[in-house]
């Protein structure tokens, strides 16, 4: 089915992208953690014009998240450890009814699974509740056991893929910085996701040089914005040289030429997040349309003949 809406008055027939589950009218949407733990979060999203709403990350138990500060800005980004603050299973089932009310675009449910028990039953609210696609995030940086640490296990975090696949919704493995990220990727996709999402935040950490302590609450942290966006870059054009999966790229996208550089690496969509929290949900249209006009201008007919050019020399 066709979107019928073109949010940011952009025309679909130059930026619609297709994904597995999600037909987009234009290709940028928020990522995970960024206005995405309630209904109103996502309406305020969808009425800035975001082309699908990706939900917070959910666990099936409500978390508090750390201790403060959960912040700090840094030279070109943003550290954060903010702990996966949500409010669990039953919370996501309460987003999701409120969300068929007042919500029209695709929702991503982002979820943070620490074994596959705990996949299925999200995903399955997921898919019970009217959502278009689960990302499984495989990459947080500083949550033991739903994170990096589960990416580290490759068995571990293929068998949590699997169970969320078997909810029926297309799951995307949202993957971080890790050596031979291309195979794990690969991995992921085997054991049935049919997407992935890159990059998650960098591993990363401040120190205080008068308390001599760890600036965090958590002490360790990750990084995102501007610092990441060539790291994003170069995973996307990796994982897409080894896999030719589906992708879609976040890290460090403010503008329409960082959404660019990514869609070339090889991204079919784009996620923004630290932008967001700095600039406000308006550089979401702002990106889908310096994208629509990048396209017209560089000769492409559609968004996809500009996915992976960088590939093709
Ligand atoms: C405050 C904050 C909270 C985040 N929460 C989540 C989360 O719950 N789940 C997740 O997969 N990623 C989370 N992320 C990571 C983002 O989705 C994104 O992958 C990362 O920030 C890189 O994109 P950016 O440079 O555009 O921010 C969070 C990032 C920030 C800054």
């Amino acid at each position: 089915m066709e979107p019928q809406q073109a949010p940011c008055g952009v025309d679909w027939r130059l930026v619609s992208a297709r994904l597995p589950g999600l037909s987009l009218a234009h290709p940028v949407m928020n990522a995970s953690g960024i206005l995405g733990s309630r209904a109103v979060d996502l309406k305020r999203l969808e009425d800035a014009g975001a082309a699908a709403l990706v939900t917070k990350s959910f666990t099936r138990e409500p978390r508090e998240g750390y201790p403060t500060p959960i912040a700090v800005p840094v030279a070109a980004g943003l550290l954060n450890a903010v702990g996966l603050a949500n409010p669990g299973l039953e919370g996501l089932r309460r987003l999701l009814d409120e969300a068929k009310t007042i919500l029209s675009r695709p929702i991503v449910v982002s979820v943070a699974a620490s074994t596959p028990e705990e996949a299925e039953a999200l995903a399955r609210a997921a898919a019970e509740g009217g959502a278009a696609a689960v990302e499984v995030n495989l990459s947080c940086p500083h949550a033991e056991k739903r994170g990096l640490e589960l990416a580290m296990d490759p068995d571990a975090a293929a068998a949590v893929v699997e169970a969320a696949a078997a909810a029926g919704l297309p799951v995307y493995a949202k993957l971080g910085v890790v050596d031979r990220l291309a195979d794990l990727a690969g991995r992921m996709l085997d054991a049935g996701a049919r997407g992935l999402t890159l990059i998650n935040t960098v591993r990363a950490m401040r120190i205080d040089v008068y308390t001599a302590k760890p600036i965090l609450g958590h002490g360790v942290g990750g990084l995102s914005g501007r610092a990441i966006h060539p790291i994003a870059v170069r995973a996307v054009y990796e994982v897409y040289r080894e896999t030719g999966a589906p992708i879609i790229g976040v890290g460090g996208v403010y503008t329409w030429e960082d959404a660019a550089e990514l869609i070339l690496a090889g991204a079919r969509a784009v996620q923004v997040g630290t932008a967001i929290i700095e600039e406000g949900e308006a550089v979401i249209c702002r990106i889908a349309r310096g994208l629509q006009r990048w396209l017209h201008e560089a000769g492409y007919e559609r968004l996809e003949d500009a996915v992976a050019a960088a590939h093709r020399g």
